[in-house]
């Protein structure tokens, strides 16, 4: 079976603001997409990486992938799922169509291996697989500054990517639900009627959203150095 990683990083990322957009950000000597990337080049399972970018963003990418041997990127959309949708038609142009993908933001370089390797294992048994952590803060819902209610937590997970899917019934829900503007593509594979199985991902592997994030994935990297 093959197995394809499809980074999206066809984002402008406005909160985020400054000099560039986050996945071209440096975080300790490289770019965030390279971390990306890189995380799923190197791993066994993974038998091609495609990246999804804005093509104005062409100079910031090639810079940022130097030394990387990846195809031709693709050019993204408005929204992420326009983005994912047009990354997975590429795919689907490939001789012959990759058995499983694993959908990743740019935006999160501190995916483990182990979180990798648990979402795609978990493709053997079902058609949908996400990695999530259990929420561990006790949750409450604000009204006009004011505490409103305690949310149930148990059950309740964050969502991370990857999040992994049978090749060909996740082309079949995007094409389905184009337009939609869901914020994942568990999202988009639910809307369809699939199954999705949470994997436990790894708590370092926070998607970069704000300045705060960048500076705490730069610290997480540096920590994890024995
Ligand atoms: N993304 C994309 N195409 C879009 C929007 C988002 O490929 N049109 C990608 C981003 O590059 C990122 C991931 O989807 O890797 C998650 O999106 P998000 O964190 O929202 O990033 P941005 O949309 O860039 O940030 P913001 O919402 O703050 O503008
Ligand atoms: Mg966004």
């Amino acid at each position: 079976t093959s197995c394809v990683a499809l980074i999206v990083a066809a984002g402008s990322g406005e909160r985020f603001g400054g000099d560039r957009p986050k996945q071209y950000q440096d975080l300790g000597g490289r770019a965030v997409l390279h971390h990306t990337v890189g995380a799923f080049l190197r791993h066994a399972y993974v038998d091609a990486v495609q990246v999804v970018i804005q093509p104005g963003h062409r100079e910031l990418y090639d810079a940022a992938i130097a030394g990387l041997d990846l195809p031709e990127p693709v050019a993204g959309g408005a929204t992420r799922q326009e983005s994912v949708r047009l990354g997975l038609e590429r795919l689907a142009a490939r001789d012959p169509v990759p058995d499983f993908v694993l959908i990743h933001d740019a935006a999160r370089p501190l995916v483990s291996g182990a979180t990798v390797q648990a979402v795609r294992d978990r493709l053997d048994e079902v058609p949908a697989a996400i990695a999530a952590v259990p929420v561990t803060d006790t949750l409450k819902r604000g009204t006009g500054g004011l505490v409103s209610g305690t949310v149930e937590r148990a059950g309740l997970w964050r969502a991370q990517t990857p999040q992994g899917f049978r090749f060909g019934e996740i082309l079949r829900a995007h094409r389905e639900l184009a337009g939609a503007e869901l914020t994942d593509d568990a999202a988009v594979a639910e809307r369809a009627g699939l199954d999705v199985a949470l994997v436990e991902g790894n708590v370092e592997n926070l998607k970069v959203t704000n300045r705060d994030d960048l500076a705490q994935a730069a610290m997480l990297m540096n920590a994890s150095i024995p």
